[in-house]
């Protein structure tokens, strides 16, 4: 199976009779690999980075050249799946052709499209990253880039009149041409209302099951990241505790003195101990 391009992708509507997308987070080439071996349609290369690899405590402080080096890191390893990068905060607000030349360069970098946060307000830099040939996937609800001008991480759109602003604002920029539309954070109703009004497929992150398509971020679903658990998150494996207690055995074992073994070393041949003058060991 080839890498999904974003016209197909934007054909995904479940209620068409399409499968369901899957997307997962990946930041380097391990996670690449692992996400896109196991079948995952999209790879995000999400300003998630900041919080759950760089240890920041939003997604605020990374740029575009910190995206563009971990967007570069996961196109070597030239993964199956269709590689969407963030746009970062500061990336896309400041004038078209800056998001322009922004987006460029994670394109560059490797990947196939960008994600930028936002709803009628990104429109003109919507329409400008798509005049440019870039396919660009949106982000509403919950965006975290917002985090202080929403106060906090907190579920949106809980309100009838917020309801109806989040479907308009879908509505909107699938008409500016993103092909697709993350939703987060937003009650399981207020999901399935956006995902009948638009053509183009929603990938929910915590708002439930009537999306096109689902998002996690690894670290979350493999268990590495184990600080927060909001409630939207399944664990599907516990790598912390495993590569934990790898690393606990292996400080056991130099510590007691049976790592590395004489197996798990390299050795002289008898001839140049013979040259050095030294009894084998
Ligand atoms: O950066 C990210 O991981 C994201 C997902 C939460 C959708 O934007």
């Amino acid at each position: 199976m080839g890498t999904l391009s974003a016209p197909s992708i934007r054909m995904r509507k479940v209620r068409d009779g399409a499968d369901r997308l899957v997307m997962v987070t990946a930041y380097d080439a391990p996670s690449a690999r692992v996400v896109s071996e196991a079948g995952a349609d999209l790879i995000l290369v999400g300003d998630s980075l900041a919080m759950v690899v760089l240890g920041y405590d939003d997604t605020l402080q990374v740029t575009v050249k910190d995206m563009a080096h971990h967007v570069a890191a996961v196109a070597r390893t030239k993964p199956a799946a269709h590689i969407v990068a963030d746009l970062p905060w500061m990336s896309y607000h400041i004038s078209p052709s800056k998001t322009v030349q922004n987006a460029a360069r994670l394109i560059r970098a490797g990947a196939h499209s960008v994600k930028l946060e936002g709803g009628r307000k990104r429109l003109p830099m919507i329409e400008r990253i798509c005049g440019a040939e870039i396919p660009v996937m949106g982000h509403i609800g919950l965006t975290p880039q917002s985090v202080h001008a929403m106060g906090g991480f907190k579920v949106q759109a809980r309100r009838a009149e917020a309801a109806r602003r989040l479907v308009q604002a879908a509505k909107s920029l699938a008409h500016a041409g993103c092909y697709a539309v993350v939703l987060e954070g937003v009650p399981v109703q207020v999901a399935a209302m956006v995902t009948e009004a638009v053509e183009i497929p929603t990938i929910g992150i915590g708002a439930g099951p009537h999306c096109d398509g689902q998002v996690l971020v690894y670290h979350d679903l493999v268990g590495f990241e184990q600080r927060l658990s909001p409630k939207f998150v399944r664990r599907y494996a516990d790598l912390h505790t495993a590569a934990t207690e790898a690393v606990r055995r292996f400080s056991d074992d130099v510590r007691s003195g049976t790592f590395p073994t004489l197996d798990e070393s390299y050795h002289l041949s008898e001839a140049e101990l013979a040259a050095l003058g030294v009894a084998g060991i």
